[in-house]
């Protein structure tokens, strides 16, 4: 509703721009100033996530925004994915929804997407951003999408007090983890502290994949997924390791969330957990220390690095507030405050590569360099569990596969087979 200055009764509301003029009231139409409003769709709903969820609205009504929230628990993403659909399908979608990977292309490319090139040339997104995110959010040349952070998916976290009671070494092979959880085990700790759910085994499963075969090898099966690495022997002594580790799990693992897993390890129930570094997001949020009360290694085997950045992407709308929300939120996400507040808070590294790491502790600086390392020897590797490889029917079919594998008498010969067959009928 536009503002009014007091005007003679004979001029009405309709078109009084037009009827200013012909009139010559003297009236002057200030257009309204929008209030900028988003709708934000995520799932962070765990204790670490809420934290790094919560600095991004208080940025964002700081600014003067309306944020309405708009969270689906499950980490992983699976459940928001299936209320995205649900709620674009009905034609009302939210403004703006944590998205991730090819599937900002494959959104993109149907049109439903606001294009965030204005925002981008305003704040230089070009110059600040590392190619390998800058491809991820781009399609046919504009940005579709604001890039949050850089999450590493490969970290294996220990309880370095569990491992020294059981007089156990953080583990840099297979081998050594293997005999590293048979001492725990026979200690009575619970060696890997582990949630029941298919994104989380496809993370060991992929974790094992880099450890065991390497950049290239993870590469040729689970991104350029060749059917000969699929059904390699190196594919099978995945499998093998995989099975093993079923034998390190509690039996109290079955759809477990990963954050109760988390609070295994902080409790000194489980010495070790394989997950992304939203986990000491989850750690620090209550008070735990990095190098005292946990540890953030490398996984065992081959190094490489795997990449799992969050993004917002915005639902074309026609509504100004909306509008003018969508272009605030995605400003303020790439800001140095905000880079530096959200990282801390979540775990991850700034998607922006022009960050001073003060703030930063010693496992996000590790993650820095260890970065810097697999770019220079073309060792980083877009995580699969974390919808960055493959698209979502693909990824659907490895975690079928994976998690029927982890909870079943299947052989890994089997397994091999079916997971080749199964992406192929989906790719
Ligand atoms: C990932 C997401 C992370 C983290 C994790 C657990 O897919 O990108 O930000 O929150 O799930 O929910």
């Amino acid at each position: 509703m536009p503002n009014l200055r007091k005007p003679a009764a004979a001029c009405s509301v309709l078109s009084m721009t037009a009827l200013a003029t012909v009139l010559g009231c003297g009236l002057t139409v200030t257009p309204a100033k929008a209030e900028p409003t988003v709708e934000v769709l995520h799932y962070w709903t765990s204790g670490g996530e809420s934290k790094a969820a919560g600095a991004l609205r208080q940025d964002f009504e700081a600014a003067g925004g309306k944020w309405i929230d708009a969270p689906v628990a499950g980490g992983g993403g699976d459940a928001a994915s299936t209320v995205l659909r649900s709620r674009v399908l009905a034609g009302d979608p939210p403004n703006a929804v944590q998205l991730k990977g090819p599937n900002i292309k494959e959104w993109a490319a149907q049109g439903k997407l606001a294009p965030l090139d204005e925002v981008a040339k305003a704040e230089n997104w070009d110059a600040i951003l590392p190619a390998m995110i800058r491809d991820v959010v781009t399609y046919k040349g504009h940005y579709y999408a604001v890039p949050v952070n850089i999450h590493r998916v490969n970290w294996l976290w220990v309880n370095p007090q569990v491992m020294q009671k059981a007089g156990v070494a953080i583990p840099k092979t297979w081998d050594e983890f293997n005999a590293a959880a048979e001492k725990l085990k026979a200690a009575g700790i619970v060696p890997l502290a582990h949630g029941g759910q298919p994104w989380q085994e496809a993370g060991l499963f992929e974790g094992i994949v880099l450890g065991m075969g390497g950049a290239d090898f993870y590469k040729k099966a689970l991104v350029e997924l060749d059917p000969k690495a699929l059904t390699s022997d190196t594919m099978v002594k995945v499998f093998d390791q995989l099975r093993k580790m079923r034998g390190y799990v509690d039996e109290g693992f079955a759809g477990r969330e990963w954050n109760r897993a988390a609070a295994m390890l902080m409790n000194g129930q489980a010495a070790m957990q394989i997950m992304g570094d939203w986990e000491k997001g989850e750690l620090t949020a209550a008070g735990k220390v990095p190098g005292k009360d946990f540890v953030c290694a490398n996984l065992p085997g081959q190094s490489g690095y795997t990449v799992n950045a969050d993004s917002f992407v915005m639902f074309t709308s026609a509504n100004a507030d909306r509008g003018a929300g969508q272009k605030l939120l995605a400003k303020l996400i790439l800001g140095k405050k905000f880079q530096e507040t959200f990282n801390v808070l979540k775990g991850s590294i700034p998607a922006r590569q022009d960050m001073a790491r003060d703030s930063f502790d010693e496992c996000a600086v590790k993650s820095m360099d260890d970065l810097k390392a697999a770019v220079d020897s073309n060792s980083v590797v877009p995580s699969m569990a974390h919808e960055m490889a493959v698209p979502g029917a693909v990824r659907g079919a490895f975690l079928d596969v994976v998690t029927a594998y982890f909870n079943s008498g299947m052989t890994s010969q089997d397994a091999v087979k079916r997971l080749a067959e199964a992406v192929d009928l989906a790719k």
